[in-house]
């Protein structure tokens, strides 16, 4: 379970990528992919959320190992 889902927010951290090199790219050229930098923009800020609940879930999945790492940097 814990194994699919780092799986499945790898696979939409691939999708950071491209949104993010589609900005920096159609804000070099003007546009990329068809699409202009402000659209990327705003599907950025929309994938950004998505991604916030996302790795919300996957910190909730994680916390325990998280705790014990917190202990032994600040034991
Ligand atoms: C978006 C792409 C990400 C992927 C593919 C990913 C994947 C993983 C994997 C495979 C593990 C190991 C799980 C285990 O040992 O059971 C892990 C652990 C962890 N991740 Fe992520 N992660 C991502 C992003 C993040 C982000 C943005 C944060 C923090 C805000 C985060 C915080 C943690 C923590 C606290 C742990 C447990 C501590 C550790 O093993 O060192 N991860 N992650």
């Amino acid at each position: 379970m814990k194994a699919a889902y780092s799986m499945f927010l790898f696979i939409m951290f691939l999708g950071v990528i491209f949104i993010t090199i589609g900005t920096i790219m159609a804000s070099k050229t003007g546009s990329f992919l068809g699409l202009s930098k402000l659209q990327f923009m705003e599907l950025r800020s929309k994938y950004g959320i998505i991604m916030m609940f996302l790795i919300l879930i996957h910190l909730t999945m994680n916390r325990s190992i998280m705790k014990k790492e917190l202990e032994i940097l600040f034991e």
